[in-house]
């Protein structure tokens, strides 16, 4: 299958699975990607790591061949699709790790912007390339790009094409960090920084930073206040406050 879903430990594992063609997203594999988000949203996964079979690509984007017979409408579709999946990611409601093990090239960056967190390989190349194929990106790249790396990099990016290194990567804030050694392995690891903590908790930081990146600082201000305010009434809040009295461990448990 070119999409696999597993289970590691605590955590679901999302494998590109289609080496021989650098993992590239025919509609059939977006498709199975959105399927799987499903499953994950309906288990007790803890954070969700996504990476590429073999050793050369995590995704080297949109399949190409595929998209040369397409009318526009057909065109329309397509974005609207990887769009869609795409942000069922975004708002997943557990965190996602992309570890991209190699080329990350158009929907294959897009697919790890719209990811929680980015780690990268040494060996890892990231870019939006579309502009040397006549395209711009359609899966969310114009949008998510620049809310991580800033508009100036972003759009030197999208207008050169150019290909950025992991180093680069790392530089500009495109990926948290570089990794060595089994990408999912080094995915787990990461998330294992967090996913010790209250899941519903985890889920209003996420809620209120992203929510904030679209509204305006007094707005984003209340959604913050609102959210605070949910997380302080869990029963997780008065586990962890209670524990750093008595100075023990917080058991949190997810409520
Ligand atoms: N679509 C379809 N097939 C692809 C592909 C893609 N995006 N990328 C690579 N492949 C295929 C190649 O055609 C080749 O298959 P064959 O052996 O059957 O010819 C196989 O994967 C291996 O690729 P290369 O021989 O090209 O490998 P390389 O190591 O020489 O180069 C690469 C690697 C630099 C990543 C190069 O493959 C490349 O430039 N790929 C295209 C990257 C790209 O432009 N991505 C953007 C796509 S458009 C998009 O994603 C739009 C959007 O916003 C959604």
């Amino acid at each position: 299958m070119a999409v696999e879903l597993g289970t590691r430990d605590e955590f679901a594992v999302l494998t590109l699975n289609r080496p021989e063609a650098l993992n590239a997203l025919s509609f059939k594999i977006i498709e199975d990607i959105g399927r799987a988000i499903d499953e994950v949203a309906k288990s007790k996964a803890r954070a969700l790591i996504i990476t590429g079979a073999g050793t050369k690509a995590f995704c080297a984007g949109a399949d190409i061949k595929e998209l040369r017979n397409r009318d526009l409408s057909a065109q329309k579709r397509g974005a609207e699709l990887g769009q869609a999946v795409f942000s069922k990611l975004d708002t997943l409601s557990v965190a996602s790790v992309a570890v991209i093990n190699g080329y990350a090239f158009g929907g294959g960056l897009e697919l790890a912007l719209a990811s929680t967190f980015r780690l990268a390989t040494k060996n890892a190349k990231v870019g939006l390339p579309e502009i040397k194929l006549g395209l711009i990106p359609g899966y969310g790249g114009t949008q998510r790009l620049p809310r991580v790396v800033g508009e100036a990099r972003a759009l030197e990016m999208i207008m050169t094409g150019r290909t950025v290194t992991a180093e680069e990567a790392e530089r500009i804030g495109l990926v948290n960090r570089i990794v060595d050694g089994d990408p999912v392995e080094a995915g787990m690891a990461f998330a294992r920084e967090f996913t010790g903590f209250s899941l519903p908790v985890l889920g209003f930081a996420r809620s209120a930073v992203k929510r904030a990146l679209d509204v305006p600082v007094p707005e984003g201000l209340k959604i913050e206040a609102d959210l605070s305010t949910l997380a302080f009434q869990t029963k997780d809040a008065a586990e962890g406050t209670a524990a750093f009295e008595e100075k023990r461990r917080a058991s949190f448990v997810d409520g």
